[in-house]
Order: structure tokens, then sequence, then C-alpha cells
């Protein structure tokens, strides 16, 4: 690996051993509410208050959690290869808890510890402490949100960024692998298919490369 260029994609599903519920899988509901419809610009118009309990809960879950062997065999390849970049669908922060650097990924749909205001440019980190009330603008007086990006109405499960970065990272003979249970719309171009859970799987994966002396 020490020639090795590396782009890894993860979604929920590396944080899910993580107890984090994915969007998508049955755990993800949340008093009974689809988190598809309440992470939408217009759940947030109806009724701010239920939207911001939501995310309250969901970055109390995790500060409490820990990086799982996914994020761990991660960052190792990240400090190996030649070139590495993580672009992560995710919210939360346990790939930079695994240690990886900072300049080595991108959250691509935001970070869920960040406060901005609905109108201006101004936000706050609010990594440790959590109010009860929605949040004010300290510059225009607006409401505040979480910090992500929201489903847009209509929006499928996969998105088309991801799959062209998976693609591009494979067009010239390289190698495509997919860690996921289960089958996606990425699967079929996948050179290798490993139906597992990710902090099972790449730990594995990750050392296979090192002793191929890829990494
Ligand atoms: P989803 O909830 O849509 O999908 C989770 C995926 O992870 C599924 O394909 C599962 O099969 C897989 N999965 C579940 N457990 C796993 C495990 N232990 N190991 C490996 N894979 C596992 O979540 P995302 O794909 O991240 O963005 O969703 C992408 C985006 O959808 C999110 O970033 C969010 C939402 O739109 C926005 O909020 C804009």
């Amino acid at each position: 690996m020490p020639d090795m260029r590396v782009l890894v994609l993860t979604g929920a599903g590396v944080s899910a051993e993580s107890g984090i519920p994915t969007f998508r899988g049955k755990d993800g509901y949340w008093r009974n509410l689809d988190p598809t419809k309440l992470a939408t610009p217009e759940a947030f118009a109806r009724d701010p208050q239920l939207v911001w309990d939501w995310y309250r809960e969901r970055r109390q879950r995790i500060r409490n959690a820990r990086p799982n062997a996914a994020h761990e065999a991660i960052a190792k390849v990240a400090q190996h290869a030649r070139e590495f970049l993580l672009v992560t669908q995710n919210v939360d922060d346990l790939h930079a808890r695994a240690e990886l650097a900072k300049e080595k990924m991108v959250q691509i749909h935001g970070d869920i510890f960040v406060t901005r205001c609905s109108r201006c440019d101004f936000s706050v980190l609010e990594r440790d402490e959590e109010r009860q009330e929605i949040p004010r603008c300290a510059n225009c007086a607006a409401l505040m949100r979480p910090g992500v990006v929201w489903f847009v109405v209509g929006t499928t499960a996969t998105f088309g960024y991801i799959i062209d970065w998976a693609l591009r990272a494979n067009r010239n003979g390289g190698e495509l692998i997919e860690v996921n249970p289960e089958e996606t719309p990425l699967s079929r171009f996948a050179t290798r298919r490993v139906r597992e859970p990710a902090a099972i799987a790449l730990p594995g994966i990750v050392n296979d490369l090192t002793n191929r002396g890829a990494l």
C-alpha cells in the first residue's frame, strides 16, 4: 500500500455497530417517526421543537458512543496509503475520534454538532452542552437549525454523487470494494462485495492489504 491511492466512502452503516441508528433501518424510527421525514425543511417549518428534540437526542447518543473497529481500520489505511481521502455522509464525529486526520476527510452532509442560523451565516459549535429551547441567532434573531444537509422530498437512498465518486475511483482498473450486509445500487459495479457488518469485515480487509504489501 505504500503506493496505494485510496478513496473510502462511508454512510450510516459504518456507525451502526457503535449504536447509532441508520436512517432507513427499523431502529432509525424515533417516537414512531420516520427520520427521512424529520430531517426535512418542511418538518422544521412545521415543528422546530420536535426536530430539535430529535437532533439533541442523536447528538447525545453520538457523544456517548465510541468509534468501532471499522472506523479504526479506516484510520489505519489513512496512515499508510500514499494518498487517502474519506468522503463520509455521516454527520457524527466517530471517524475523527478514531484519529483520522481532519485534512483527510470531508463530511459532505455536515456536522451534527454545528448549530447554524436558518437565515444568515452565523453558526456555533455545540460539542458538549445541550440546551432545551429552540436556539435563536445572536446576529439576526432568526431560528437556528442543525448544521446538516436535509432530505429534499423525493430523494432516494443513494445519491448520484456518491455513486459517481465510487465509479470514478475504479474506472482505471482500480478495485471497488463494497462492505454492506445488503445489496445496494452500487453492488453491480463492485469488484468485490463483502456482505458483512463493517466492524467485522473492515479490519480483515485492511490486514489483507497490509500483508499483501499493498499498504
Ligand atoms: P441509510 O440508512 O440510507 O443506509 C444505511 C446502509 O448501511 C444500508 O445500505 C445498510 O444495509 C447498511 N448497513 C447497516 N448496518 C451496517 C453495518 N453494520 N455495516 C455495514 N453496512 C451496514 O444511510 P446512508 O446510506 O448513510 O443524508 O444514508 C445516506 C444519507 O441519507 C444520509 O447521510 C442522510 C440521508 O439522506 C441526509 O440527511 C441528507
